[in-house]
């Protein structure tokens, strides 16, 4: 028999895609991902860790250890929860940064953005809520979208989400099955939950029934060094997702994810699915660095020199060359949260002439799921050295002129 071959393109592709791939638009992210990667462009828009951070020689050093000692075990296949040793270092640093955690109620995950997705999967139907605040981390909100889930945007300042107004919402009936914070240095904001609205989001969660996604890859990048105990020393009702790219490297995608135990074994069943277990040679790794108490701590300390100085080396630039940007004074992570304030220069105009200029940076309505993002814009200080630095700012204040003179 003779067959025609007929050729396959988008259009045949639409009726097959499941209806969930309708409820995310990535291509505005993707494109400004794409213009930050153009040669000669000075990127302030990825949230990645400054290629200095990493502990290059430390991991170099445990690769050539952990082939020589267990070389077939760290190329062979591990449990789905992750191996012991290194559940048992992300247990004793959860138990140091929140309540104690027995290792069973801790699993390894593929980066904590698989931990959002996993629990998702788990405690997610279509037209479930999930409460979060406004703005929010955008992989966290395609995951919960993607999910089918309705967005309950609650608005947050400096001290994060306003659990008053939560309080007020779920007061007024309204109901949700999550709330997701960043509780610290948010993503893109920079807020730090405040010790009361912490034990006030736990009570709220008792007190109605909902679990709280902490989702905390920022914590260690403190600048003052003061580090609030997780929301799970207040309530049982807390999923900790435990990055580790921002502190170590992301490179290796092994995270931890510390839940009620009742729920781990839910989890684990959907990880099952989705890649059966973390990198078995990372987690050899990790668990290497994460359980050296000598090391550890003094990394931690060198990064938060290293992003101070790069966050304060922004803020002054950006004080001198761009007065109408305001913003608070920054107290730990990789970004500075933006407020434009000229009604005439629109974050997606500046955005239009800084590309041209070859700066970028991400327009903050990307983040905002209701609040008018129109005039925010996120800087990440992290990636420029010094002189990037100084003429990513020149480019910018460029930009910012144009922007002005096309408005005359
Ligand atoms: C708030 C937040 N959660 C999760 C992630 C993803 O972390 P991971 O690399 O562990 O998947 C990021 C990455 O930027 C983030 O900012």
């Amino acid at each position: 028999m003779t067959h025609t071959r007929i050729p396959f393109g988008g259009e045949e592709l639409g009726p097959l895609l499941a209806r969930r791939t309708h409820r995310v638009r990535s291509d505005a992210i993707r494109d400004i991902l794409a213009a930050a990667a153009v040669p000669g462009m000075l990127s302030l828009a990825g949230g990645i860790p400054a290629p200095e951070s990493f502990p290059v020689e430390r991991i170099s050093e445990v690769t050539e250890r952990v082939m020589a000692r267990s070389g077939t075990s760290a190329l062979q296949y591990a449990p789905t929860e992750g191996l012991r040793p290194m559940r048992e270092a992300l247990a004793r640093y959860a138990s140091a940064t929140g309540a104690a955690v027995p290792v069973d109620r801790v699993m390894v995950t593929s980066g904590s953005q698989q931990g959002l997705d996993l629990v998702a999967q788990t405690l997610l139907d279509e037209g479930d809520t999930v409460a979060l605040d406004d703005p929010s981390y955008l992989g966290a909100v395609q995951v919960f979208q993607r999910a089918g889930a309705h967005l309950l945007a609650v608005p947050g300042d400096r001290n994060g989400i306003r659990t008053d107004i939560l309080e007020e919402r779920l007061a007024a009936g309204a109901r949700c099955k999550l709330v997701y914070v960043v509780p610290n240095f948010h993503n893109p904001t920079g807020a730090v939950l405040s010790a009361g609205r912490r034990a006030h989001l736990a009570a709220l969660a008792d007190r109605y029934g909902f679990l709280i996604v902490e989702d905390d890859p920022y914590a260690d990048l403190t600048f003052t060094g003061e580090r609030l105990p997780s929301v799970d020393v207040h309530s049982d009702r807390v999923i900790r997702l435990m990055s580790l790219s921002k502190m170590l490297c992301p490179g290796l995608r092994v995270a931890g994810l510390v839940a009620p135990a009742a729920l781990i074994p839910e989890l684990v069943a959907a990880k099952q699915c989705g890649d059966l277990q973390t990198n078995t040679f990372g987690q050899y790794v990790l668990a290497d660095l994460l359980g050296d108490e000598d090391f550890l701590p003094r990394h931690t300390e060198r990064l938060r020199g290293l992003y101070r100085g790069k966050a304060q080396a922004l803020a002054a630039l950006l004080r001198e060359r761009l007065p109408q940007l305001s913003f608070g004074e920054p107290r730990g992570g990789l970004f500075l949260w933006c407020a434009v304030d000229d009604a005439r220069v629109t974050a997606d105009a500046l955005y239009a002439k800084a590309l041209a200029e070859r700066v970028t940076f991400v327009p903050g309505a990307h983040f905002c799921v209701e609040r008018d993002g129109s005039h925010l814009l996120r800087l990440s200080y992290a990636t420029l050295d010094d002189a990037q630095r100084r003429e990513a700012v020149d480019r910018l204040s460029v930009a910012f002129d144009k922007v002005l003179a096309d408005a005359g």
